[in-house]
């Protein structure tokens, strides 16, 4: 364990935050990702979100880097080749607005703004094609895949933490751009993945200059050969507190702070939880009225939330908000299990229920962030992690009505990481390692 690691998590963003207020000036100027964008109606970033019924509903969304006035987005669920004509369905934008800029991003020319458009007609299982049209610059046709509402099998790919990669934020080939293709080669392989569900801490911060190479290498890596989309399901980390994450995430009357229930398909269902803000009060109320009414209906309930419960690097009480808000309510309704972020490293702990491990009622806690932030070194030996690692890599889920099967993958292809939960649930299949 590292001297860094034992300061708690609040007193470390605080001086990350004044060792930036001091550097700021120097960084901005060596910083080659602020920098002009050519002022264009050209629609780049083009993506896709999904939240509580991705089944029905979706927010297309794109960048322009000049305002325009007429932004609109065609679709269909046939092929149309980019002829606007030709397209059943067209929608003006919802929700266009500049996104904020910091004076470094402001003096350097980076002005971009946002367009939005929301859907709630959707066909469930359907392909939608569409391109996006901004004052008469047409974007490629994409098309993404709407869920399933019956028990039709379905799978995510998972990441988590892919903030400052190494070989920096413009280097084509840096770690999130191979997390991503790595991502697209799972997508093409398996055509059945619906979403990518992000753990958080997508950049340092979220602003502009930074975000606005996440979302390209989101645009350019992880759509397909046959321009498939991925669309996100997000949630809110310790590095995504600004601004800018709530402008790149748009979606019309959130009623809460990034924490709902994603219905995947009719016997499946991901919660999304918040750990940048009281994990107990109105969130804790939420988490068990949704545990409540979900679990008798799904056969299978995975939580995803940024902070661990059961960190593999950290300070094990530093993990205590969300362990002692919500782990008692994971092992009181059954929850599946629980995805975890911001510790940099690959881990799987054994099932545990009530602090111990328990092979019969335990939950299975994952992922830890892996998605192109540079990896730290996990402790092995601690009491609960049943397999650990290093690898920049993505989980693999696969929900069927038989089973639950998640795959670790690292970017050379090979799988690092292999668990299931069979129909009772009570067997757990595994094969993994420590690191
Ligand atoms: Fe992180
Ligand atoms: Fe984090």
């Amino acid at each position: 364990m590292n001297t860094i690691s034992r300061i708690p998590s609040f007193i470390q963003s605080a001086l990350a935050g004044i060792v930036l207020a001091f550097l700021s000036p120097a960084v901005s100027q060596a910083s080659d990702y602020i920098r002009a964008l050519e002022p264009s109606t050209e629609p780049i970033h083009v993506r896709v979100l999904f939240e509580s019924n991705p089944s029905r509903e979706a927010v297309v969304a794109w960048t322009t880097t000049a305002p325009g006035e007429n932004h609109r987005l065609y679709y269909d669920t046939e092929p149309r080749g980019g002829d606007l004509d030709a397209y059943r369905h067209d929608l003006p934008s919802t929700h266009s607005a500049p996104y904020t800029l910091l004076d470094a991003e402001r003096e350097a020319g980076m002005h971009s703004w946002s367009h939005n458009v929301f859907l709630d007609d959707l066909e469930p299982a359907t392909a939608y094609y569409l391109t996006v049209v901004s004052d008469g610059d047409a974007s490629e046709e994409l098309h993404f895949i709407t869920a399933p509402a019956d028990e039709t099998p379905v799978r995510l790919v998972a990441v988590g933490d892919s903030r400052t990669p190494r070989a920096g934020r413009t280097h084509p080939e840096n770690d999130r751009r191979l997390v991503n293709a790595l991502m697209r080669r799972q997508m093409e392989e398996h055509p059945d993945v619906l979403a990518m569900i992000h753990g958080a801490d997508y950049t340092n911060r979220a602003y502009w200059a930074e975000l606005y190479w996440w979302l390209k290498d989101h645009a350019e890596m992880t759509t397909t050969a046959d321009n498939r989309l991925l669309p996100i399901i997000p949630s809110r980390g310790n590095h995504d507190r600004d601004v800018g994450f709530e402008e790149m995430f748009w979606w019309p009357d959130r009623e809460n702070d990034y924490y709902y229930t994603t219905h995947l398909n009719a016997e499946s269902a991901l919660i999304t939880l918040n750990t940048e803000i009281s994990r107990g009060g109105n969130q804790r109320e939420w988490l068990e009225s949704q545990l409540a009414e979900l679990r008798p209906g799904k056969r299978w309930l995975v939580a995803m939330y940024h902070r661990p419960a059961f960190p593999s690097v950290r300070d094990f009480e530093g993990a205590a908000p969300q362990r002692l808000a919500w782990v008692p309510l994971f092992d009181q309704y059954g929850l599946d299990l629980g995805y975890e972020s911001h510790d940099h490293a690959l881990k799987r702990t054994h099932p545990i229920y009530q602090g111990q491990i328990d092979e019969e009622r335990g939950v299975i806690y994952f992922g830890d962030g892996g998605g192109g932030v540079p990896q730290r070194r996990p402790d092995p030996d601690r009491w609960y992690l049943a397999a650990t690692g290093r690898h920049h890599h993505t989980h693999l889920l696969t929900f069927t009505s038989d089973k639950l099967e998640v795959k670790a993958i690292n970017i050379d292809d090979e799988v690092v990481d292999e668990f299931a939960l069979t129909h009772d649930r009570r067997e757990v299949v595994t094969a993994g390692s420590m690191q």
